[in-house]
């Protein structure tokens, strides 16, 4: 595997693959990597002949109080597990070669559906993901890239970025990794105390419940949100949020809808946890 800390690095190792002929795959990530991420690898491998994977922890989709300064980085062992996996090119740069003016005055935001859920919640951090997502989309210029499910509306807001801007890039979504007790794998699942890692798997448990509550013919979407979020509180979260969305534009569900999404995010002490699970209604 190779590593490029710089744009022009990895525009020329790309430039060499495509001239022969070569289809490029990419996995943008912020690091810490575990068995979710390197399953995104192994699906960009399958569709293509060469993987790019880039580990870059962006500040312009961090809030102010969030966790940018203790986001775990840990390149050494991320680059040995991409080594296991078989990528090609790491890409792992500096912040000023992706903000190399400094603070940004270009942005690319996609409007209604950074609203809803996360978006709600966390001022301007889809703003960050569309914008540096776009900028790796113009250095690696890959030919697919692969975005797992966890982020439900991550994927979302990208495909509909990629595809309203044009990008020559086929947007790929992959099924989320589980701890065996249920729990996503997530970087920040580390940050959990002992105690908070037990009860962590309490969400995925709480979806699938609910999941089959709609599943059973229970139409009280509203009701249900609220149950299932008092459910949350009172094992000992902080539900930022529990809704059953419609899967393609996120807003809350109708009876009517067809295709659901359930997602929820909520703090376990001071970890964030996000998590979601889909359904079709007839
Ligand atoms: P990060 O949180 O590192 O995630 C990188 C990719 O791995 C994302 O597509 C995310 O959805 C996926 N991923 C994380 N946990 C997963 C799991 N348990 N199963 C399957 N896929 C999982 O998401 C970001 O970074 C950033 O916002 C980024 C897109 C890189 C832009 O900075």
């Amino acid at each position: 595997m190779q590593t490029a800390h710089t744009v022009s690095q990895v525009r020329e190792v790309v430039r060499g693959w495509h001239r022969e002929g070569l289809s490029v795959g990419f996995v943008p990530t912020m690091g810490n990597l575990h068995s979710g991420h390197i399953s995104l690898v192994r699906e960009a491998l399958a569709r293509c002949d060469k993987v790019v994977v880039s580990i870059f922890v962006n500040p312009t989709q961090f809030g102010p109080n969030e966790d940018f300064d203790r986001y775990p980085r840990t390149l050494d062992a991320d680059a040995a597990q991409l080594v296991d996996a078989g990528a090609d090119l790491l890409f792992a740069p500096a912040v000023e070669d992706m903000y190399p003016l400094g603070q940004n005055q270009t942005w690319v935001d996609v409007d209604q559906l950074g609203d809803y859920l996360c978006g709600a919640s966390r001022e301007g951090h889809f703003r960050g993901v569309t914008t540096v997502v776009s900028k790796l989309f113009n250095i690696v210029q890959p030919d697919v890239a692969v975005f797992g499910e966890k982020d439900f509306q991550q994927l979302a807001i990208l495909r509909r970025m990629s595809e309203e801007l044009l990008f020559p890039v086929k947007i790929v979504g992959a099924p989320t990794s589980r701890e065996d007790d249920g729990l996503a794998r997530s970087s920040r699942n580390g940050f959990l105390s002992d105690s908070e890692r037990k009860l962590a798997p309490a969400i995925y448990a709480n979806l699938k419940a609910l999941r089959a509550e709609i599943e059973q013919g229970e139409r009280d979407y509203r009701a249900l949100e609220q149950r299932y979020a008092d459910q949350l509180n009172e094992a000992g979260f902080q539900v930022d949020y529990l809704t059953i969305a419609e899967a393609r534009s996120l807003a809350p569900a109708a009876k009517s809808d067809t295709q659901l999404v359930i997602a929820v995010a909520a703090k376990l002490g001071q970890t964030r946890l996000i998590d979601n699970v889909s359904l079709a209604v007839v």
